[in-house]
């Protein structure tokens, strides 16, 4: 079947900010220590224990920021004790995740040296849950006050006299679960109060990010924005937040004990979890119009901090590692996200997916028992999606429906597209979700004029394939023949399961 479409290529959409293909590294299983992090006695090529390849293989992503301590971590993490003499940091377990000893090796300077290798803004979450105002405005000062001060002093005493810059401040985790099981309207509180004294200092300015909502608790959102809607008349510094932040997990199985596994599903697990990953247009969708109501003028952000698969863990691994190994299903989890993301962009101003090496969605996996780092499907979705960062979105409207199944109750729509222009170029990034049949689509280019395409393609003879160390190039980007521009029209034969983007001159 064909599908037609219609874009306007002098229409401007939103700005889709390269922060939508940020990323979350937490202390959980192998994503810091044994992923970023080796430590400065390892064989590998590093530099201060961070990981060179790795850092490699993200800097060519664009890689825009990076989240970090967690996640749960988060919200029990104290970060004096992650500065120092390494041999003087106290050790303490990490109760979330394995239960396993934290010797807190990687700090506050480990992971802002990481931040600058990858050219990458940090994202910090502080801790909310079991933390308190002092330690929080004191972590903000270490990290931001230059000059003469206990914390700039302090800092200095640890090897940097410069402060850094950091934009991007969590104000806690998940606060209605693992950072404190608290009600919206106490947590609201919190959040004012612990955002009154993340103080601006010099001109490093704060961007602080509240702990929104899980999936459809749009009570969460409304509390949230009820609280603060009026906060910006009162207060000189601005409002204590300037966004909210939203998590949203693509997880199949029919409990969370069996969640399925990553590799060996079935068709019709296949399908469901292409119906819970479409699920993120509905939920960002709700909690936007919610916001809406309280800011019409869309000056507060919508974070989603946390977003992407979570399957069971791989057999042998570590429970509490949550290390899953990533297929062709993932990629397309991430191509269908990053089409909404780009519709929503004029709210949606972050997301970070859960999580970049390791652990869940990741974009690389390391082997434990030798030296290779395998580039996931998922990482190459980025990879070919990088010229939409921050560009200009362009809407794709369609003329006659697009294809669908039903899978049980729901519908899925298996074809997915969205597109941009940036720097004179248009980039258009295409999914086909069906398993078994093939797609075609004509995309009326109006409003400028696009004489020739060039086009990229990642599919594979299977949804479960996926890459690993013997064999890491098993689902990999190719050059793809199957698009062309004639009359002011593009079209692209989209192959079942595949992403293919296409760009062109303008
Ligand atoms: O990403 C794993 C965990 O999922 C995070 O620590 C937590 O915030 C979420 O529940």
């Amino acid at each position: 079947m064909t599908i037609d479409a219609v874009v306007n290529l002098d229409l401007d959409g939103p700005r889709i900010s390269r922060h939508l293909y940020g990323h979350f590294a937490e202390h959980l299983g192998r994503c810091v220590y044994g992923g970023f992090y080796v430590g400065e006695d390892s064989a590998l090529a590093h530099e201060g224990g961070i990981r060179l390849d790795v850092v490699q293989a993200l800097r060519d992503l664009g890689i825009p920021n990076l989240r970090w301590p967690g996640g749960c971590f988060a919200d029990e993490y104290h970060w004096r004790d992650g500065i120092g003499p390494k041999d003087r940091r106290p050790v303490m377990v990490n109760t979330h995740w394995g239960g396993v000893e934290e010797n807190n090796h990687f700090g506050t300077h480990e992971f802002m040296a990481l931040c600058e290798l990858l050219g990458a803004e940090p994202y910090i979450s502080g801790n909310v849950g079991s933390g308190t105002v002092r330690e929080m405005s004191e972590w903000v000062e270490y990290l931001t006050r230059g000059g003469d001060s206990p914390m700039a002093r302090l800092r200095a005493a640890n090897g940097r006299a410069e402060p850094w810059r950091v934009r991007f401040w969590g104000l806690g985790n998940e606060a209605w679960g693992c950072g404190g099981n608290m009600t919206a309207e106490h947590y609201a509180q919190e959040a004012r109060r612990y955002g009154t004294y993340c103080r601006d200092h010099g001109d490093n300015r704060l961007y602080k990010i509240a702990a929104g909502a899980n999936g459809g608790d749009y009570a969460w959102t409304e509390t949230l924005m009820r609280q603060i809607g009026h906060l910006g008349c009162q207060h000189i510094d601005g409002t204590p937040y300037h966004a909210l932040s939203l998590h949203y997990y693509t997880i199949t199985g029919p409990t969370w004990e069996d969640k399925g596994s990553a590799t060996a599903f079935s068709t019709d697990e296949y399908y469901a979890t292409m119906v819970s990953a479409a699920r993120v247009e509905e939920l960002i969708a709700g909690h936007a119009a919610v916001m809406d109501c309280y800011d019409r003028a869309r000056t507060i952000g919508l974070v989603l901090d946390e977003w992407g698969t979570w399957f069971d863990v791989e057999p042998g691994t570590n429970p509490g590692f949550l290390y899953q190994q990533n297929t062709l299903r993932d990629a397309l989890v991430a191509s269908v996200h990053f089409d909404v993301f780009h519709r929503y962009a004029d709210r949606l101003v972050m997301a970070n997916i859960a999580q970049t090496v390791n652990v869940l969605q990741a974009m690389i996996l390391t082997d434990p028992d030798s030296d290779a780092m395998v580039r996931t499907p998922t990482y190459h979705v980025f990879a070919m999606n990088r010229g939409h960062h921050d560009a200009t979105s362009l809407r794709v409207d369609l003329r006659t429906a697009p294809p669908s199944r039903r899978v049980g109750d729901a519908t899925l729509t298996t074809v997915s597209m969205s597109a941009s222009r940036k720097d004179g170029r248009l980039l258009v990034s295409l999914s086909n979700l069906d398993a078994a049949e093939p797609a075609d689509v004509t995309i009326d280019l109006r409003g400028g004029t696009v004489e020739a395409v060039a086009a990229r393609i990642l599919t594979s003879g299977a949804v479960q394939d996926h890459n690993t160390p013997q064999a890491p190039e098993t689902v990999a980007p190719q050059p793809y023949d199957g698009a062309s521009v004639t009359g002011g029209k593009l079209s692209v034969h989209l192959p079942p399961h595949s992403f293919v983007t296409v760009s062109g001159a303008l």
